[in-house]
């Protein structure tokens, strides 16, 4: 008798639990796949750098990455991105990299959306690992600076604002590419702060050691892409994206922001860990 009911139990027991997870699984699955993919975040973040001109003081560049872009997918999302970027008049907008996931044939739609986007001092993108497997230089090339944007592959520009100059340079995918940090580098003068765009994090560590660098962006990572709530764990990793997943990292006098990005890569979920556009307002310790 006493047996009977210890099965019955159990078998109460078992369903509850089994409801129970159902109960989690599936609302998170929604949300996963069907809301935060969408849901675009607006991180603003100050970051004091110890050489940046006191003239230049509230400098603020936008961060787009890993754009990845999904034609009648994330159409409403660049949309959100490029009217929140008009709201923001930033200085300076730049895109590091990962505008598609294999198919090329979406640059051209995906620059058309993009065009709108602008800022004083221009919008400045570089090449992501994405890119350099599955696009030649020269369609990328093509398609950035056709939308009116500089594109940056190993090379430097530079920014005059208020008699100071700022160095703007963007390295080729250290994973898919050819990175130069010499070519990259080799046209900025004595003194001049350097903004590089970098689209896989991880090489900062040494890069800040070997070059004159205030502030490297970066992507790639994506945030991790889904993440274990409140944690910041996030159980998926890649390559040259281990060290700095997500956020601000300083290493001695140089600093490095990592966006997670805008799009995704492998089924599109995210999960708590939302599409981010960054706003970054640069200060002067001087
Ligand atoms: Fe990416």
């Amino acid at each position: 008798m006493s047996s009977q009911r210890n099965t019955i139990n159990l078998k109460r027991i078992t369903r509850r639990s089994a409801f129970g997870i159902l109960g989690i699984a599936v609302p998170s699955a929604i949300w996963a796949t069907g809301i935060e993919p969408n849901l675009l975040s607006i991180t603003r973040k100050e970051l004091t750098l110890p050489h940046w001109p006191q003239a230049l003081d509230g400098f603020r560049v936008a961060q787009l990455t890993d754009l990845h872009f999904r034609p009648g997918y994330d159409d409403a999302l660049i949309a959100k991105a490029c009217k929140k970027l008009a709201d923001e008049k930033p200085d300076l907008i730049t895109l590091t990299g990962d505008f598609v996931i294999r198919d090329p044939s979406s640059l051209p739609e995906l620059f058309r959306a993009l065009k709108g986007i602008s800022a004083q001092h221009g919008v400045i993108a570089s090449p992501g690992n994405h890119d350099r497997w599955h696009c030649s230089t020269s369609q990328l090339r093509k398609e950035i600076e056709g939308a009116g944007f500089t594109y940056l592959q190993n090379q430097g520009s530079k920014i005059h604002i208020k008699g100071e100059n700022i160095f703007i340079n963007g390295l080729d995918s250290i994973w898919a590419g050819r990175p130069d940090p010499r070519k990259a580098w080799q046209s900025r003068l004595k003194g001049e702060p350097v903004i590089a765009l970098v689209h896989e994090p991880d090489p900062f560590a040494e890069l800040h050691l070997s070059q004159p660098l205030d502030l490297q962006l970066s992507g790639h990572t994506h945030g991790g892409q889904c993440r274990v709530p409140f944690t910041h764990y996030s159980p998926a990793q890649v390559n040259f994206g281990r060290k700095f997943i997500y956020g601000h990292f300083e290493m001695n006098r140089s600093q490095l922001f990592v966006s997670r990005g805008l799009g995704t890569v492998g089924p599109r979920v995210r999960f708590a860990c939302s599409p981010e556009l960054a706003i970054l307002t640069l200060r002067s310790s001087r």
